[in-house]
């Protein structure tokens, strides 16, 4: 299996352009079963999850065409038929938003049959919210071996939705169904992620009526049918905040383009916080640090507006070399810690106890073999590996791959000495 070498030192020096959100990617994606005319959808990532749901859609009846449009990256999909209401556990289990195609084959053709993802390192992550939604809206579940049958052969009926806890998923799952139900769908205590905005202008585009996202409540009026559309996948404010923490770590100026800094606001407030130049652009921002030592803060994940769980790794590696202690609290997640053991292999100074870590800074990190566990704690190992003394190599990339496109060679173009070192073969243990 490939690895990923590090050299750390190099301060980085350059522009790295942000793709498009592999988060919102897949949901938009799965809006293609909705339709029986193309979606195109441009700023389209290339990622192992992309192809993997690509996999999935091409067996339930999508024809999927990835090539290089007029405005880049696309991704046409075209479903003129279902031709199967069957995703199987195998392609399922590998990526948890497979499970996002149960709604929309439900509300096109009246019945699937979907495993159910399992759990993943990260947490538990039950789907139960998602199963309460589509029940509200007239399907009736069952769960038989792994698998949940779904049945509404008149169609989905709206009806008021009110999540007990905020979940992106089961908001946008949710969404996905009731577009085409019989009926006015309000959700309450929606997720508010912008990924879930990008999902309802796609599929207003399509010829939806869904108002209110990124807002706790969201009305969707149901249509009897949608039509194809393009849409441009939204920036993916991961992707930027982790290149945001990559240059604040390694130090030097890196401004990040094709984004919106508004997306990230609660990590460059911190960044800023620890010391880091923070300078919002038209398109993105430039993150600065020359020579000092970042100051220690604290951070608690949160859903959006607050701190993204999903950058919670990328900053505990960022506080492993900062003055002081950082107390980083995660509320999202049950088990999104995997990433202390692997950094403390680097010589940090962390210990976890229950939902917080505390991390004591020290002068400076050594290389050393780590292990991905996840993908946003693979990307923490990188971004510790640009500053530890030596190289750093990161096995089991493939978490990389799920989510960060060209990882290598982006940051390769501000002067990080980071490269794929391809495997032999032999499977990781
Ligand atoms: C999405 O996961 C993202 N994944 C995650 O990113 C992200 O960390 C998460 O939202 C939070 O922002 C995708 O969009 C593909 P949730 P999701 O439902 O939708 C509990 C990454 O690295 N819950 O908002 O699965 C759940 O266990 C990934 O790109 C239930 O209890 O997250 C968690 O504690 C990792 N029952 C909390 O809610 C349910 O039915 C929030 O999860 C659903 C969720």
């Amino acid at each position: 299996m490939d690895r990923i070498a590090i050299t750390g030192g190099a301060q980085l020096h350059g522009t790295i352009p942000v793709s498009g959100a592999k988060n919102s990617a897949i949901k938009l994606m799965a809006a293609s079963l909705l339709t029986d005319e193309p979606l195109r959808l441009t700023n389209m990532p290339r990622l192992a999850d992309t192809r993997f749901l690509g996999k999935l859609l091409t067996r339930l009846g999508v024809n999927v065409a990835e090539s290089d449009g007029p405005d880049g990256q696309q991704t046409i999909l075209h479903a003129p038929e279902i031709t199967s209401g069957f995703a199987p556990y195998d392609l399922v289990r590998q990526m948890r938003a497979s499970f996002n195609v149960l709604g929309p084959l439900v509300a096109r053709s009246g019945q699937a049959k979907v495993s159910l993802p399992g759990g993943c390192t990260i947490g538990a992550r039950p789907v139960d919210l998602h199963l309460q939604a589509l029940e509200a809206l007239g399907a009736k579940i069952d769960l038989h071996e792994g698998y949940v049958y779904a049945q509404a052969p008149r169609g989905l009926k709206g009806a008021e939705i009110t999540f007990p806890i905020v979940s992106v998923g089961a908001t946008e799952h949710a969404m996905l169904a009731a577009v085409l139900a019989d009926g006015v769908t309000v959700i309450h205590n929606a997720a508010c992620e912008p990924e879930l905005a990008d999902l309802q202008d796609c599929l207003n585009a399509m010829g939806a009526k869904v108002e209110g996202a990124g807002t706790p409540t969201i009305t969707i009026t149901g249509v009897a049918r949608l039509k194809g559309a393009t849409h441009a996948v939204i920036p993916d404010r991961i992707e930027m905040g982790t290149y945001a923490v990559a240059a604040a770590m390694a130090g030097g100026e890196v401004r990040l383009t094709n984004a919106r800094p508004g997306l990230i606001d609660a990590l460059l407030d911190k960044l800023k916080e620890a010391g880091a130049g923070v300078e919002p652009t038209a398109d993105g921002v430039i993150i600065r640090r020359n020579g000092h030592r970042l100051d220690s803060v604290d951070i608690e994940t949160a859903p959006f507006p607050g701190f993204a769980t999903d950058l919670q790794a990328q900053f505990m590696a960022l506080m492993t070399t900062a003055k002081g202690e950082s107390r980083i609290r995660e509320t999202i997640f049950e088990n999104r810690f995997m990433h202390a053991p692997e950094l403390m292999r680097l010589g940090a100074d962390i210990s976890v106890s229950g939902g917080e870590a505390r991390v004591r800074g020290v002068e400076r990190l050594e290389g050393a073999e780590v292990m991905a566990t996840d993908l946003r704690a693979s990307v923490s190992l990188v971004i510790a590996g640009l500053v530890a003394r030596g190289e750093t190599t990161v096995s089991r990339i493939y978490h990389l791959d799920r989510g960060f496109e060209r990882l290598e060679e982006k940051l390769g173009a501000c002067g990080a000495q980071v490269r794929r070192i391809k495997g032999d073969g032999e499977p990781e243990l």
